[in-house]
């Protein structure tokens, strides 16, 4: 083989596993593709809405499971066709009860969020690299609300890859318009004295209160993984969940989460061991396309008030929206 050809060959072979650490075996992150994910701000936007006569084709074609949100709401170039603007004003009329988007609007919100994504694996790790632009009010010393990133995770359920985190939030979640109240919570047997009702995915309950006959034997393959960073006064923290019946945190973080504030921008990386996981984790091994969905909790915001993506497919080696390079071990 001539020297020309063997130079291509390397070349070739180092564009597939990309040598991509430092000495130190760090990650060279620079060197990681990146892809952009559009977020925007839902308001009151909740599963109800979007099966209700409000979201009128878009129901019709998310009850039949012919269309998702991408194909409707997403731009070729990756923006998304979604009056967020409105929503964020307080200005957007559902079409059908005339009801608000957003009842409560806050000065100054902004419509639209971006972050960008990298992912990377080894024989023993994904990585999951999120960069997003903040003005750091969680991350400052005075701060009283943290920031913080969520990942909503799921391989196996269909309704969650066309749909994501939407199949998890309702109109009678906490701080949503239909939320019963502290009183009616607390007195509910299935809540033991907690005064807030948090997301619940619909294949768990019907309502608040309500459980599926299915809901058991959905579990397996309905559990969402929720994985978030909370940024809080100059320190970065793993927090590890779940979602099905309720939301629920895992007294150990199931995953390695670290990330800082620098110049406007976060970034927060999440490391997760491939292979076996905890039962309320999604196992992940090389060839595995799975389902995110992400939100963004800033500047003060709690509950309903973030930004969200649609759902977005990261694959270890196979076809997805991102995909996670491979690593030299
Ligand atoms: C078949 C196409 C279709 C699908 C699938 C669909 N939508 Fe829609 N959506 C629409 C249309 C059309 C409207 C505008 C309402 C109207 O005029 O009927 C809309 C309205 C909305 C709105 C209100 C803001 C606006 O721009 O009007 C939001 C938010 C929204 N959709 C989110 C979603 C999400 C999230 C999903 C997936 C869970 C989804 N949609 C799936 C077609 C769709």
């Amino acid at each position: 083989m001539g020297a020309m050809h063997k130079l291509l060959l390397v070349l070739f072979l180092s564009a597939l596993v990309l040598p991509c650490r430092s000495q130190a075996g760090e990650i060279d992150w620079p060197r990681v593709k990146s892809a952009r994910i559009a977020l925007f701000y839902p308001g009151v936007v909740s599963w109800d809405f979007l099966t209700s006569e409000d979201h009128r084709l878009g129901a019709r074609m998310i009850k039949s499971g012919r269309k998702d949100c991408r194909n409707c709401h997403l731009a070729k170039d990756g923006s998304l066709d979604i009056k967020a603007d409105e929503i964020a004003l307080g200005s957007l009329k559902m079409k059908r009860t005339l009801k608000p988007f957003e009842p409560e609007p806050m000065a100054g919100k902004k419509g639209f969020a971006s972050a960008d994504v990298q992912a990377a694996y080894d024989g023993e790790h994904l990585y999951l690299r999120f960069r997003w632009g903040s003005k750091g009010a969680g991350w400052d010393s005075s701060a009283r609300t943290p920031d913080r990133i969520s990942v909503q995770a799921n391989k196996s359920d269909p309704l969650f890859r066309s749909n994501g985190c939407f199949i998890t939030c309702h109109n009678d979640l906490t701080s949503m318009p239909q939320a019963p109240s502290k009183k009616e919570i607390v007195e509910h047997p299935a809540y033991k004295g907690r005064d807030a009702v948090s997301l619940y995915s619909v294949h768990a309950k019907s309502s608040w209160d309500r459980k599926n006959p299915e809901a058991d034997s959905m579990r397996a393959a309905g559990l969402i993984d929720l994985k978030s960073i909370e940024f809080e006064k100059g320190v970065a923290r793993a927090v590890d969940g779940w979602v099905f019946e309720e939301k629920s945190w895992e007294e150990k973080a199931g995953f390695e989460g670290s990330g800082e504030w620098v110049e406007g921008y976060y970034t927060a990386v999440f490391k997760k061991r491939l292979g076996q996981a905890g039962k309320h984790d999604v196992a992940l091994a090389e060839g595995d396309v799975f389902t995110i969905s992400l939100a963004i909790h800033e500047n003060g915001a709690k509950e309903r008030r973030h930004y969200v993506s649609l759902p977005v497919s990261i694959g270890l080696g196979s076809g997805a929206d991102v995909q996670a390079v491979r690593l030299k071990d």
